[in-house]
């Protein structure tokens, strides 16, 4: 057998004995029917229990719960992928300004506090801002996204960095994680995937599963009583979205491309709710904290990336007052973390 071969063999099966069926968590057989260089660039993954099978194109797993889809809640599934589909053009551009700048120097405070350290998932990982600081801090990252488009951005660029060895590409659902118990260090998942999760309470439960003892998680979700949106509202006689966030935690995001119009199912978690769902699912230490407690967040493209003036003081007080209650569960971004 050749070397080049054997190391093939090699990297299959280590990422096979990680990667599970999203449904049932048996083991999955793989089946390759086109290889492109060193890699797997089409064939099928079967579950050897329940026979589902999961196609894999152009390397790329497709392992997001096929079955679910064809349900009712299942169409939800779709619609978030396509959302985010089309959100690939406009992710990085809408990112790039002070607010979101200084929600981003947050998150990466937060994640390396955990010390990232082997084999870690990130979920959620869009166009790759974790999992690219992951890798190149020699972690293997599995980065996990709903949107192909997301993962096929990423690998592009995760090549053109060349720290492909470091990251396994998977298409799954935050919910439906298909990997083994136990087989990460670490867990990230930033800005907002499993607030587009139907099935949320399985996803947190099988996150306290996949990690291992001592393991930690950062998770960053948009916040039910967010401060500034809830003053917004009142200020600009929105009193119709009040009324709705006040019955519901359930709501659309949406996102209009060209003359077309996408909308992502999304819950909102509060506090207290995030800390009991992550109890439940076995972490033994949770801390709550927030981000973007005292101005709202700007979705556009704006050349500046620093907060200036009155905004410079206001991130300089959320800085201390972070973790802080009742601060800590005002913010649009909750951020998570929690060790089991
Ligand atoms: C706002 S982006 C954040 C991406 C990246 N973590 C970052 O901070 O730049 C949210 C990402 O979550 C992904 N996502 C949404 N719902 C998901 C789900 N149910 N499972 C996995 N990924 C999901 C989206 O496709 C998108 O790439």
């Amino acid at each position: 057998m050749s070397s080049l071969v054997l190391a093939v063999k090699i990297l299959l099966e280590q990422t096979l004995s990680i990667i599970v069926c999203p449904l049932c968590r048996s083991e999955l057989k793989l089946d390759v029917r086109k290889w492109k260089k060193e890699h797997i660039w089409i064939g099928t993954l079967i579950c050897k229990k329940c026979r589902n099978s999961y196609p894999i194109i152009k390397g790329i797993p497709n392992l997001k719960p096929l079955n679910i889809e064809k349900t009712l809640m299942g169409n939800e599934y779709t619609r978030v992928e396509k959302y985010y589909d089309h959100y690939t053009s406009v992710h990085d551009l809408n990112y790039h300004n002070p607010e979101l700048y200084y929600m981003r120097r947050v998150e990466d405070r937060v994640i390396l506090s955990t010390k990232p350290k082997g084999v870690v998932v990130d979920i959620g990982c869009g166009t790759g801002r974790q999992t690219i600081l992951l890798a190149s801090m020699n972690c293997k990252v599995y980065a996990v996204d709903i949107s192909r488009k997301m993962l096929e951005i990423l690998r592009r660029r995760v090549y053109n960095l060349e720290l492909q060895d470091n990251i396994e590409f998977i298409q799954a659902s935050a919910d439906y994680l298909p990997f083994q118990r136990e087989v990460f260090e670490r867990a990230y998942s930033i800005f907002g995937a499993f607030n587009h999760a139907p099935n949320y309470k399985e996803g947190f439960n099988r996150l306290g599963e996949i990690l291992r003892k001592g393991g930690k998680t950062v998770i960053s979700v948009l916040n039910q009583y967010r401060l500034t949106w809830w003053l917004y509202s009142i200020v600009t006689f929105k009193t119709r979205w009040v009324k709705k966030a006040l019955k519901s935690k359930q709501t659309y995001l949406r996102h209009k491309a060209g003359r077309r119009k996408y909308r992502a199912w999304t819950h909102l978690y509060t506090p207290k709710e995030i800390k009991q769902l992550l109890k439940t699912a076995g972490f033994e230490k949770v801390h709550i904290g927030s981000i973007l407690i005292f101005f709202k967040p700007e979705f556009r493209y704006n050349p500046q990336t620093e907060l200036k003036g009155v905004k410079s003081l206001l991130g300089k007080i959320e800085d201390r007052v972070r973790w802080i209650p009742p601060f800590n569960g005002l913010g649009t971004y909750l951020v998570v973390l929690a060790q089991k």
